[in-house]
């Protein structure tokens, strides 16, 4: 079904297909091609970080992270319920096994305060999400982390921009995996990075990224041939796909401008309905300032959400929900180091639902989703004309 609204639409910036043209006309189609540079250049700068890869997607970005913390079937790794499968799905696939940590009623962020009691003697990392790119408790986090050897990495695949008491998301772990997929806030279709805070994992990451080869050494004229020296895959992205996305994160401050647009609208135009239905809206505390990622909306049940995803499909919206939780999943069990209890992800992933949003919602289209949501009668479950 084709709708009106979907929920996401991939945007032009501008340059992209000017971008592209330049890409094949430079004759390096491949990775670590001239845009693939600029974007290291520019997240580096952006963010002041000692290097960015850009990767092939965050879950790969997110399998390296694996690799470089040598992570095995020894270990334990603490990833929030509440999260894409490729957060756990990473560690899993290098044989660690998986803690399941609940999160925050507010912020749906991993919960600091229950994380002490995850962590074991085999605990090599926590991996933490910025939900919605809005930032994880980290001071907590980084000390608990600290106190017991662990490694703090972060999945910031929703949260390139946003700060956690004015640093930003992605700077704060030994690593941080970035996402570019087609519902980002920055997007190549697909694609990601993998952003290096700790430069003693860089060499490694370059080998691992080329196939297990020393093939940057080479390029830098290292040595005279380059050979395989480690595990490794291919995690680079043509620079086809670097030019692409190079013309979105060129458009930064617009980008962000149009999607801060569109989420204090739906803020301030859905406040006294959802006061009224007992729908929470999001929560963005005082020292966090958000990457306007996504918008969505708790409903006051699972019935609700289902009837009220009818109601604004019958007007041709897509709304969607979002992540179910892993500890109860089939391959979240399996490769669970022990069972979790994780009530709150169980409550949330049923009662939460995502609206349209991206960089070219049109203010029209904005009022037909609001209206369509605030013409429908919660306490009911019933709908009147939206
Ligand atoms: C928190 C989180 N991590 C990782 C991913 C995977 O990103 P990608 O599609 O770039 O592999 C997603 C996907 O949306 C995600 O939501």
């Amino acid at each position: 079904m084709t709708y009106r609204i979907p929920f996401n639409r991939p945007c032009l910036e501008g340059k992209e297909y000017e971008y592209i043209a330049q890409a094949i006309a430079n004759g390096h189609a491949s990775g670590d091609g001239p845009f693939t540079r600029k974007c290291h250049e520019f997240l580096q700068r952006e963010l002041g970080v000692p290097r960015v890869l850009l990767t092939t997607s965050c879950t790969d970005a997110l399998e390296m992270t694996a690799l470089l913390l040598d992570c095995g079937p020894e270990d334990e790794v603490i990833v929030p319920s509440f999260t894409f499968v490729s957060t756990a799905n990473a560690f899993a696939l290098r044989g660690a096994r998986l803690v399941f940590a609940d999160i925050r009623p507010d912020t749906l962020n991993i919960d600091e305060s229950r994380l002490e009691s995850l962590i074991t003697s085999q605990t090599k990392a926590i991996v933490v999400v910025h939900y919605a790119g809005v930032a994880c408790d980290m001071e907590p986090i980084r000390s608990i982390a600290a106190l017991h050897g662990v490694r703090v990495v972060e999945d910031n695949a929703h949260g390139l921009f946003s700060r956690y008491q004015g640093r930003y998301t992605g700077t704060f772990g030994c690593l941080a995996t970035q996402s570019f997929h087609e519902t980002k806030n920055f997007t190549c279709g697909e694609g990601g990075a993998l952003i290096i805070n700790d430069t003693d994992l860089l060499e490694r990451a370059l080998v691992l990224r080329e196939k297990g080869t020393n093939r940057s050494r080479f390029f830098r004229g290292e040595v005279d041939k380059y050979t395989w020296v480690d595990l490794g895959s291919s995690y680079l992205p043509s620079d086809l796909l670097a030019a692409f996305l190079y013309a979105q994160l060129e458009a930064k401050e617009s980008i962000q401008e149009k999607r801060r647009r569109i989420w204090d609208r739906y803020y301030e135009s859905l406040g006294e309905w959802a006061e009224n239905s007992e729908v929470r809206l999001p929560v963005i505390p005082s020292d966090c300032e958000q990457a306007y990622h996504m918008f969505y909306i708790l409903l006051p049940s699972a019935q609700i959400r289902a009837s009220l995803i009818a109601h604004l499909k019958a007007q041709s919206i897509l709304s969607v929900f979002h992540y179910t939780p892993l500890h109860l999943s089939e391959a979240g069990r399996r490769f669970a180091a022990r069972p979790s209890e994780c009530p709150v992800t169980e409550d949330v992933s049923e009662r939460l639902l995502r609206l349209p949003f991206y960089n070219d919602l049109s203010e029209a289209e904005q009022d037909r989703v609001i209206g369509s949501v605030t013409g429908y009668r919660v306490g009911s479950l019933s709908q009147v004309a939206g």
